[in-house]
């Protein structure tokens, strides 16, 4: 296909005899103009935003790689975690620590959105934000999260849901104090989730940052900190082939993890 695109429509270059030539240019012409009006209808489907579900439902992978038995899972859901962590940093992912979290509002509404996985031992797992923006809102008015790993190289997902608690003011200091000076910097410049008129004005903030906190220590701007989810339920989903998919979940009740097969 690209090499019709490329060969010339009027072929003036001797390829092909007189009378050949006028039928072998039809046909190039007719291909192009094929090839060029089925371009020109995906262009519009992708700027209208829409796409059939014909377009999407021919997207279909097998998944065949590992298998997962109650059998062989640790009764310890975080020690089970811990292994499945480090495949996902040894398989060489940009960034296996990246997680969606989940909260959802007083009045029921949800909202997800990416963070990144800090810290993590029987306590919970941790990540750090702006005490002020809308996932904090959310958290203060339901204190309820779910948190998504999703390491597609070794077909997994691992979902966790339960209470949030804030971090210690030590611990999100400590943890502060170990960003690159740019990311400290620019915990104090934003005011998360607000509406902003333009970018200038973070730049601008920046840089009366710079040169207010020059050769200073810079300390954790109060609205900054970590939060903690205190996983109530775990669950690891396996890939496999024909949608048969293994999944393990892991409830705590009374201080015990019960392990329990889910359907696919
Ligand atoms: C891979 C990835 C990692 C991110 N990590 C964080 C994070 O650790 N903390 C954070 O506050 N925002 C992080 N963000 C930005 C958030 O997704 C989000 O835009 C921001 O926290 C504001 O969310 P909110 O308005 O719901 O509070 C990350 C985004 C991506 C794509």
């Amino acid at each position: 296909m690209v090499n019709i695109l490329r060969m010339p429509c009027d072929n003036k270059s001797g390829w092909f005899p007189a009378a050949e030539r006028n039928i072998v240019d039809l046909r190039f012409r007719f291909a192009y103009l094929t090839r060029r009006y089925s371009l020109q209808k995906r262009k519009e489907s992708i700027s209208d935003g829409s796409m059939s579900l014909n377009d999407l439902s021919s997207l279909r992978k097998e998944y065949s790689r590992h298998s997962l038995d109650e059998a062989d899972v640790d009764l310890n859901p975080f020690a089970q975690f811990n292994v499945w962590f480090q495949h996902a940093q040894n398989a060489g992912l940009p960034e296996p620590n990246a997680m969606a979290l989940a909260t959802a509002a007083i009045d029921g509404k949800p909202s997800a959105r990416m963070v990144l996985l800090k810290g993590f031992d029987e306590r919970g797992f941790v990540f750090f934000t702006n005490y002020e923006g809308r996932k904090s809102l959310e958290l203060l008015q339901n204190s309820h999260a779910a948190l998504l790993f999703y390491w597609p190289e070794l077909e997994r997902q691992v979902r966790i849901e339960g209470a949030v608690e804030k971090t210690t003011r030590k611990e999100s200091e400590e943890y502060f104090q170990t960003r690159p000076l740019e990311s400290k910097l620019s915990a104090w410049a934003s005011r998360q989730s607000s509406v902003i008129p333009g970018r200038g004005i973070l730049e601008q903030k920046m840089a009366d940052l710079r040169e207010k906190y020059r050769d200073q220590e810079i300390p954790a701007p109060p609205s900054w900190g970590g939060y903690r989810v205190q996983p109530a339920a775990f669950e690891f989903w396996q890939g496999r082939a024909n949608r048969l998919h293994d999944r393990i979940r892991y409830t705590l009740e009374g201080g015990v993890w019960t392990i329990e097969r889910l359907s696919p």
